[in-house]
């Protein structure tokens, strides 16, 4: 892996070659700010493809899986749709030695929680990511999603956290709640259709963008979905990183 941006005296040599999970990181630590700062964490092909056969393991890469490890290492919280969580089979997020005495350090808990984000609550809450995590995992929800489902999350062991009116989540409601339990650091792993309604409500603070040397064709969706912003945002681009032809991209906002 190299570092093509930005561009130091020290971008040479020391990059070359497989970058330590400390390394990584170093370069991707969240910024020292007061309140949340949310991350996003997706992968694209090169016409715009985020998924293939309806997963995004197809146009990732070992190195893209390091990046995708390192930002959980550094995250409070994991927020996923209900439909990745289903269609990726998410599990829990795991304790890893590489980042243990870095989240003690900034007093974070031996994982990161994961929080789901659903009107339906269409989930099978036996699975091992709502009865056996290493920290509870949240269900981000609306006050009118169905009870009899809002009581199975909680008796699976869940938080049930209600974000919104009817059964839809408020984006930066949840962002608030998200914070109010102390969780800063957030990430999330989309999928585009949650992706999509972080942008629109203006709360995506970090742009975290592999692009894949891979064409796909076809009609998969974008990284973020839904309804268009009425003006487009304006990121500054903050680090690439590249490897075997991927682009390992961070973009701030302005
Ligand atoms: N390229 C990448 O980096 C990447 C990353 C992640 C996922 N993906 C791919 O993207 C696909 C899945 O993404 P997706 O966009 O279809 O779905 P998604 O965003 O993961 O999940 C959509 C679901 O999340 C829930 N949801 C979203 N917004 C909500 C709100 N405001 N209030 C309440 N619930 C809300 C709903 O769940 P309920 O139906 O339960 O109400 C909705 O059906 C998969 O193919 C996956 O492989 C790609």
């Amino acid at each position: 892996m190299r570092r093509l941006f930005p561009v130091t005296d020290l971008t040479a040599a020391d990059d070359r070659g497989e970058w330590s999970l400390d390394a990584l990181a170093d370069a991707y630590a969240y910024p020292d700010t007061d309140g949340p700062w949310l991350r996003a964490n997706m992968v694209s092909t090169l016409d715009g493809a985020a998924q293939h056969d309806g997963r995004s393991q197809p146009i990732s890469c070992a190195s893209d899986m390091r990046i995708f490890g390192t930002l959980r290492g550094l995250a409070d919280v994991v927020i996923a749709g209900a439909e990745t969580v289903r269609l990726e089979g998410y599990r829990p997020a795991r304790a890893r030695e590489a980042f243990a005495a870095g989240r003690v350090a900034a007093g974070q808990g031996p994982a990161p929680a994961v929080a789901v984000v659903s009107g339906s609550l269409d989930l099978d809450f036996s699975l091992p990511l709502f009865v056996s995590p290493l920290v509870p995992t949240l269900v981000l929800t609306g006050a009118g999603a169905p009870p009899d489902r809002i009581a199975a999350a909680r008796s699976a062991g869940a938080e049930v956290v209600l974000a919104g009116e009817g059964s839809r989540v408020d984006p930066a409601r949840a962002v608030r709640e998200l914070a109010a339990r102390g969780h800063r650091r957030l990430l999330t792993e989309g999928g585009p259709r949650l992706l999509g309604q972080f942008v629109a409500a203006g709360v995506l603070d970090e742009m975290c963008l592999t692009l894949a040397p891979m064409l796909t064709a076809g009609d998969a969706q974008r990284i973020a979905g839904g309804p268009s912003v009425a003006v487009p945002e304006r990121f500054a681009l903050a680090s690439v990183l590249e490897e075997a032809g991927f682009l390992f991209s961070r973009y701030r906002r302005i």
